[in-house]
């Protein structure tokens, strides 16, 4: 094979077809779990004004100050946009994530007028230019549910025990810990931020360059800090549950109880922060049961202030988002399959312009009773349309050569037996409904009665 002329974009990957069955699976549980659980689909724009995510998520999180996707289009003639520091004024960005956006779309469509709490789901691209790794990309996917109108820790725990029944019907429940922890309401968490700058006066230096900048930026992300000198530092400094208000604590304790009645395993984790800063209150993540928070496969809380900031009224919501190819590597590691949507039942070879013609009608009439059928309608030998068959893997074929149009019969091989027989025409169709099982047919009802396509 020849060197491609253009590769996919660092941090890109395509989803081919092999892959495509693992994300029909979890967008199919995912949509399942989630209508069960009375939430609605929503899509927003894959990008943005950038400020709802530099107000919405943070400036100063490494998610906007180093990953943001700035977009910008074509430049129109004499057109010169500068901000105050003279650079080049870009005004959207690619989506880091769904709770803003969707958020934006709550204020800007009046949903606050809707019986509460509005519950919404998202599933799509999301674009982070994040130094690629294991399990971090570029371009990646989420689903994302989101609960907003309502400040109740009953629903805090009602959204974890729909991810949990996600992540059960995916069959990776059992490789995950789900770590809790509740951060306290923004003026607990000032308090603390300034407790924690406090603590390390004189200690700056020990800190490696990175944490000493978030110290001034960002100081709760100290917390989950990867470098080991500043969880040594940590050790003694104040700890987040100590400047937590009493309503933060109670709210964290009755969620904990209403995890323990539905049954929810967790892990109490008062180090565990997130890297957005709209959260309040709880937070929580998914973690590998083995190799901890280095690739959570999703994670979620509270954003009371969120919407507020956004420019809306004041209304609370908590939420989840989770990394979909996360979760795939997750299934291929834990050896599950998923069923293989894409096989072929049955493929027509024929032979002549009258069996072409007459196979032009079969393989329709079998596609629209749900067979997955495929014809070689090109003027190949029949040699060569049965070894094509081998290669689709094809569970049946079904001959049709001049002599067969002449008796009005038809050949139907089983490729996996190697056996074939001879039969009439009309009998082709029935006879392979009846070998598939009406079960395996792909065909489906909706709701009110009539057949539809699959949705993304
Ligand atoms: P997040 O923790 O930034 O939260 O992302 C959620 C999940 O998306 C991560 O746990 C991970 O599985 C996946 N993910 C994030 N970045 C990448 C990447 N570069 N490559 C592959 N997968 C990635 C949020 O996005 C919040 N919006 C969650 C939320 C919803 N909070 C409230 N509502």
């Amino acid at each position: 094979m020849s060197e491609p002329l253009f590769r996919t974009p660092k941090g890109t990957h395509d989803v081919l077809p092999e892959d495509h069955q693992y994300m029909t699976y979890i967008k199919k549980a995912v949509r399942h779990r989630s209508r069960q659980a009375g939430y609605k689909r929503i899509d927003t724009p894959m990008f943005e004004y950038r400020g709802v995510f530099e107000r919405g998520i943070g400036a100063h999180t490494d998610i906007v100050e180093k990953e943001l996707f700035l977009v910008s289009g074509p430049r129109r003639k004499n057109q010169e946009v500068h901000s105050s520091n003279g650079e080049e004024e870009v005004e959207f960005a690619l989506r880091p994530e769904f709770t803003a956006g969707i958020c934006r779309a709550y204020i800007e469509h009046g949903m606050q007028q809707l019986p509460q709490p509005v519950e919404l789901y998202s599933i799509g691209q999301c674009f982070r230019y994040d130094r690629p790794q294991k399990g971090r990309y570029r371009q990646f996917h989420q689903f994302d549910l989101e609960v907003i109108g309502l400040r109740d820790p009953s629903l805090d725990a009602q959204l974890i025990y729909v991810l949990t029944k996600i992540l059960s019907d995916l069959r990776i429940l059992d490789r995950l810990t789900l770590q809790m922890n509740n951060i306290g309401m923004t003026d607990n968490r000032i308090a603390y931020m300034q407790a924690l700058r406090d603590y390390f006066i004189g200690k700056e230096r020990h800190l490696p360059e990175e944490d000493a900048r978030r110290l001034q930026t960002n100081p709760l992300r100290l917390l989950d800090s990867k470098h080991e000198d500043t969880q040594i530092l940590l050790k003694n400094a104040p700890s987040l549950d100590q400047s937590l208000s009493d309503e933060s604590r109670q709210f964290h304790a009755t969620l904990l109880e209403y995890l323990d009645e539905l049954g929810v395993a967790y892990v109490h984790n008062p180090r565990l922060v997130r890297g957005l800063d709209y959260y309040t209150q709880t937070v929580f993540e998914f973690w590998d049961s083995s190799s901890g928070a280095q690739n959570a496969i999703g994670g979620g809380g509270r954003y009371d202030g969120l919407i507020e900031l956004l420019g809306g009224n004041p209304t609370p919501g908590v939420g989840f988002a989770g990394g979909i190819e996360r979760m795939i590597w997750h299934m291929k590691e834990a050896g599950v399959t998923v069923p293989n949507k894409d096989q072929v039942d049955v493929f027509v070879a024929q032979l002549g312009p009258e069996a072409k013609k007459k196979c032009l009608s079969l393989v329709a009439q079998l596609r629209e009773l749900g067979v997955h059928a495929l014809g070689a309608l090109g003027e190949a030998s029949l040699k060569s349309q049965m070894r094509l068959a081998d290669k689709f893997e094809a569970t049946y074929t079904l001959l049709l050569g001049k002599l067969e149009v002449k008796e009005g019969t038809i050949i139907l091989r089983d490729m996996r037996a190697g056996k074939q027989k001879q039969i009439p025409f009309g009998q082709a169709i029935p006879e392979v409904v009846e070998l598939l099982g009406k079960q395996n047919l792909d065909t489906y009802v909706l709701r009110d009665g009539i057949g539809g396509v699959d949705e993304d």
